[in-house]
């Protein structure tokens, strides 16, 4: 019989695809969203659920109804610079999110979950690339969130026997090979898509946040990583949790560090346009540098990245940004 999957958050970007790997993999992915920020029409795999991670009642039908034999935690809010100016949202909807998907978990005797982590709580490390048993100095809101996420799920696996892995994810970008699905955030806050939409025109020009950080040309280092990469990362996660002694927290990243300015540079070359652009204070939050290693995942998991070469990850980004900005009267999909 083929085992329904809980995805919560499973209408935004990265869930999308995590429901599109579930399927190939022969699973069926149920997605949980209240549609704040994902898009029905990226829900193409399995049935929708739209509620808020929060309401307990709607958690709870929900597994009542589809028996999921494990769950994949995505939802929650994501933005590092929304996050200082309003933290209280970011606690509320992070760590009470978390807590209503646990406490259903339990209600309902269902104990693997797959927790969408971020290297942000790693702060400004001493170390690159980051191994999962560097100190975790989250310099956010939004880090602290993901931070006591963590914390949160191994005191429930203490006391109640949950069996949880967070993948620390690090900076998922890049499109579904098959234009079926991409990042469509709004507002949108990531790098990637706004220096192509301000190649293409049909956005503002770039702002370059920071130009003096201690890098080689004083932008920040990110390791991005393609969303398809990511997405198949959980499925091996689900079944790491049926093995012996996973670990509780894992690197998904592509291994590689890249500069804001490099990422310019890739968008103009693999576009042929000009990014416009200019160069602005750093933003509140923001860690010089993020790159993995990934060794852990590689082991643990049986996970290499195999779409995230910088190439792939702008020229699939750039096919998704024409097709939002081509589509229907200059409308943009949803998606
Ligand atoms: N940046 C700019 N200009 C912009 C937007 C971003 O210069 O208009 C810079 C940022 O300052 C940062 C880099 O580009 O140095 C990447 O920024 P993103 O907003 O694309 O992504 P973040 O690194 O802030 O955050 C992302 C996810 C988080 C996750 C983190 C892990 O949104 O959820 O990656 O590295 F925690």
């Amino acid at each position: 019989m083929t085992e329904n999957i809980l995805v919560t958050g499973g209408a935004g970007f990265i869930g999308a695809h995590v429901a599109k790997a579930l399927a190939a993999a022969g699973m069926r992915p149920v997605v949980v969203d209240d549609l704040s920020s994902g898009h029905r029409t990226t829900v193409q795999w399995g049935p929708l659920v739209v509620a808020d991670v929060r309401d307990q009642g709607a958690l709870s039908a929900a597994f009542k109804r589809y028996q999921p034999a494990a769950v994949i935690h995505l939802a929650g809010l994501i933005a590092v610079g929304e996050s200082v100016a309003d933290p209280g949202r970011y606690y509320d909807n992070n760590l009470a999110g978390l807590l209503a998907v646990a406490e259903a978990m339990r209600g309902h005797d269902v104990d693997r979950i797959v927790f969408s982590g971020s290297a942000s709580v790693y702060g400004d490390p001493d170390m690159t690339p980051i191994r999962e048993d560097a100190p975790m100095r989250p310099g956010s809101p939004y880090a602290f969130s993901k931070f006591a996420g963590e914390r949160f799920l191994d005191d429930y696996a203490r006391a109640h026997g949950l069996r949880p892995l967070t993948l620390r994810y690090f900076n998922a970008a890049g499109s579904d090979r098959d234009g079926e699905i991409g990042e469509s955030h709004d507002p949108e806050t990531h790098l990637i898509p706004l220096a192509i939409d301000a190649a293409l025109d049909v956005g503002p020009p770039l702002t370059i946040f920071g130009d003096n950080y201690p890098t080689a040309d004083g932008s920040a280092i990110r390791d991005y990583v393609h969303v398809s990469d990511l997405a198949r990362a959980h499925v091996a996660a689900l079944n790491a949790l049926d093995g012996d002694a996973p670990p509780r927290a894992i690197n998904i990243g592509a291994g590689q560090g890249v500069s804001v300015l490099e990422i310019v540079a890739a968008v103009e070359r693999i576009s042929g346009r000009v990014v416009p652009r200019t160069t602005g204070p750093r933003r509140a939050g923001d860690s010089p540098s993020l790159v993995a290693a990934t060794d852990l995942a590689e082991t643990a998991l049986g996970w290499r990245p195999e779409m995230s070469a910088l190439q792939t990850v702008v020229e699939t980004a750039l096919k998704w940004r024409l097709k939002l900005a081509t589509s229907a009267g200059g409308q943009r999909r949803v998606g």
